[in-house]
């Protein structure tokens, strides 16, 4: 398993934290975004990182840390076959996996602690896809990519 995790400035810290998380699970990691926590640096360029490195299959997954989470994760959903999560506790973590097949989960390095954050990692990546009906709701939003995604 390769992830590729990225951050802007006010997700640095935490993405230490979790890099480290996942080279301990034995996962091999490609790190990118900011260098520091600051020096400003994009999170749409972040973002851009996770979702070629993931589209490309460079990596399997992707983890994704801005300051709430947010604007990385509608960057990662501009690209076809992507599916960012942004989640908030190990609940929703968890179900991304099982009901989303998510393959990008992002979250807020102002907005959540570090034991929250590597509860979900461990949830996102220890949950499979459920498959069955999720199956179906996945292929329509992948139907959807292919009339919206020129
Ligand atoms: C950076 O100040 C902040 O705007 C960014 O980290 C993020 O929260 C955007 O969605």
């Amino acid at each position: 398993m390769v992830v590729s995790i990225a951050s802007d400035h006010a997700g640095y810290d935490l993405r230490m934290a979790v890099k480290k998380h996942l080279e301990e699970m034995g996962i091999e990691v490609i790190d990118g975004g900011a260098v520091s926590g600051t020096e400003s640096f994009s999170y749409v360029e972040a973002g851009k990182k996770i979702a070629e490195d993931v589209s490309s299959g460079k990596a399997d997954r992707g983890v994704a840390i801005c300051g709430t989470g947010i604007g990385i994760s509608m960057v990662c959903n501009k690209y076809k076959g992507i599916r960012c999560a942004l989640c908030h506790n190990e609940y929703t973590a968890r179900m991304c996996r099982q009901h989303n097949d998510a393959n990008v989960i992002a979250f807020g390095g102002r907005v959540i602690g570090s034991a929250v954050a590597l509860a979900m990692i461990d949830a996102f990546f220890a949950e499979e896809f459920a498959g069955g009906r999720h199956a179906v709701r996945v292929g329509d939003i992948s139907s959807l990519e292919e009339v919206n995604f020129k």
